[in-house]
């Protein structure tokens, strides 16, 4: 299917989310459950079925906190999947840079789906605007078949960060590509959060911004949506996804200390500025899109009793 041809409406928040093909039994990655019904889809949609032999998937980001739970997905029999990296080593990585263009034609080669997930919010117009019309110009000349594109819900009604500019301006180059295309935009994930409430704990009273509105994901239920896009037919804009529930900011870090038996005072201020106002009316939100069941108390729970308390990025070895 032509990039023309795709649906490129915008979805509103409560207009819907696709049918959650996993039935209800979304994939975790916190807490005791197994990796689940992705693998269904997967089987389901091989293109061993198809007559082809092995199908090349490369994931920009793969080794990220989003791409390296995308890659894991995907490897097994039917795909080979390459991860795209400036520095990383290993089997199937491919030394490349988005921001400079290097190395993108032969990570490129042969490749049949490429999975967007590379960004860098310090360096988002090179990285993310520079680097996604790189790799899409080479996508183009390597013939990919598709792209899959990861945002972030809201960018266009909060574009004031140059970080959420930067991310509606590489949607509009996936959309203008030749190569066929799907977009998906998700809510911050739940390590997003917590990264920025261990960065508000660092003083002896907690500054939490007043009526902050989010709605926190799971990052591994996030990969089981892109992957299970990623081996369906380019859909152009899909739905948005978000998590189980809407938090303010100050009661997600209550939670936070209470989970980690710390005490602190909470102080809620309030934060001037186009984007704090943005962010106090929801625009970051996709409230009738919940997709994520995994709760924010579950991922703490998973999350700091296995001492973690970053934001899931692991490095190929
Ligand atoms: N965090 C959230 O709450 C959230 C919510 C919704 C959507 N998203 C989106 O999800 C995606 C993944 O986010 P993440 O938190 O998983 O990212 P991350 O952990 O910070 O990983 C960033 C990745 O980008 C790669 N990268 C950076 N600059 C590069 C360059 N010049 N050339 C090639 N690769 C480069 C890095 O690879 P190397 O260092 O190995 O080169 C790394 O794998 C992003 O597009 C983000 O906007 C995030």
């Amino acid at each position: 299917m032509g990039a023309a041809q795709q649906n490129t409406a915008s979805p509103e928040p409560g207009g819907g989310c696709t049918p959650n093909v996993f039935g209800g039994m979304v994939t975790r990655t916190v807490g005791p459950r197994p990796w689940g019904r992705w693998r269904d889809v997967r089987a389901a949609n091989t293109k061993e079925d198809e007559g082809v032999s092995a199908s090349e998937v490369l994931v920009t980001g793969g080794t990220g906190s989003l791409g390296h739970r995308v890659v894991d997905r995907l490897r097994g029999p039917g795909y080979e999947v390459r991860t795209l990296s400036r520095s990383a080593r290993g089997a199937g990585v491919v030394r490349g840079d988005l921001q400079t263009g290097e190395g993108l034609a032969r990570a490129l080669e042969g490749v049949d789906v490429l999975i967007h997930c590379a960004s860098s919010p310090r360096k988002p117009r090179q990285t993310d605007v520079g680097g996604t019309g790189h790799l899409l110009e080479a996508a183009g000349r390597a013939g990919v078949s598709h792209v899959v594109f990861v945002s972030i819900v809201g960018v266009d009604r909060n574009p004031y960060p140059p970080y959420y500019r930067a991310k509606l301006e590489s949607e509009k180059i996936v959309e203008r590509s030749p190569v066929p295309w799907t977009i998906l935009r998700a809510t911050q994930f739940h390590g997003f959060a917590l990264k920025q409430i261990r960065l508000l704990e660092r003083l002896p009273v907690m500054m939490a911004p007043r009526g902050f509105l989010l709605q926190p994901m799971d990052i591994g239920e996030v990969a089981d949506r892109m992957v299970e896009l990623a081996l369906s037919e380019p859909s152009g804009r899909v739905p948005d996804i978000g998590g189980p529930e809407v938090r303010a900011l100050p009661d997600l870090a209550r939670s936070y200390l209470k989970a980690s038996g710390r005490r602190r005072r909470i102080v809620e201020v309030p934060v001037p500025g186009k984007a704090a106002r943005a962010l106090r009316e929801g625009a970051q939100l996709a409230p009738g899109q919940t997709y994520g069941e995994i709760r924010w108390e579950e991922f703490l729970d998973g999350t700091l009793r296995s001492g973690f308390h970053g934001t899931g990025r692991k490095k190929l070895a």
